[in-house]
């Protein structure tokens, strides 16, 4: 059991309609029970849905977060996007950076450093994701991986504390595999020790689900989970908060 305070932190990536929100009723009443008083709720729903939610989530702890931003903080004409700016505007507190899905399409380093301090200079916290493909893996270069991409998305970063290391193992996303506790262990005290003595806050993502969350939860530098696929279902999702608190 863990006294831990503990985000968790749903991605709902390009899933969800308005009749969703009408699944939340059970998490807000679950969010203000006792169950959850060490925890942190967070929702990244599409777009579409954030205003949709903000209402619906009004008068409970569950805090809002955006998908992605564009680098820029002033308007623009960029067809499809919206900036960090019109995120805080609309009442989200949150922002993913850099997930890979988004690196996949040709995001890179410079691009997601700009979208960060785009982030914190609106004020929102980043949910900033790492993670190595299966080549890279296989090619064990998995922490040659992760310090380039924290060096870079950090560059001339200094103040951290509104920052969370999402670590996602590109292999693990979607797939149902989540690395061995003793590796993921490892790969999370590493990261952690990039920051000597002030570590931003490290989240583990990757098919975490109310079956594996007993492991997961164990790893002590953990402060948190990144949930794609099993935060969709509220059920599920609660039963991951539940039993990381049992
Ligand atoms: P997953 O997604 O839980 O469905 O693997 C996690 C993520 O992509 O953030």
């Amino acid at each position: 059991m863990t006294n831990k305070y503990m985000y968790f932190i749903a991605n709902w990536k390009m899933y969800g309609d308005l009749k969703t929100i009408n699944t939340l009723d059970k998490v807000i009443k679950f969010s203000k029970s006792k169950e959850i008083n060490k925890g942190r709720l967070i929702y990244c729903p599409p777009y579409t849905l954030i205003s949709s939610f903000l209402k619906k989530l009004k008068n409970c702890q569950i805090d809002i977060g955006g998908q992605n931003c564009h680098e820029s903080e002033n308007y623009g004409a960029h067809t499809g996007f919206i900036n960090s700016n019109m995120l805080k505007n609309i009442g989200a507190n949150y922002v993913i950076i850099g997930h890979s899905e988004n690196r996949k399409k040709g995001e890179n380093d410079k691009l997601i450093n700009l979208k960060i301090k785009s982030a914190l200079n609106a004020k929102l916290k980043v949910i900033f994701c790492i993670g190595e493909t299966l080549t890279e893996k296989r090619k064990k270069k998995t922490r040659l991986v992760l310090s380039k991409q924290i060096k870079a998305g950090l560059n001339k970063i200094k103040n951290k504390s509104n920052i969370f290391i999402a670590y996602e193992p590109v292999w693990s996303i979607g797939t149902g595999v989540v690395p061995k506790s003793k590796n993921l262990l490892k790969i999370v005290k590493f990261i952690k020790n990039k920051f000597k003595n002030k570590s931003p806050k490290i989240l583990y993502g990757g098919s975490v689900n109310s079956k594996n969350i007993n492991e997961l939860k164990e790893i002590p530098d953990i402060d948190g989970f990144l949930i794609g696929g099993a935060s969709q279902k509220t059920k599920n999702f609660i039963d991951i908060v539940k039993k990381t608190y049992s």
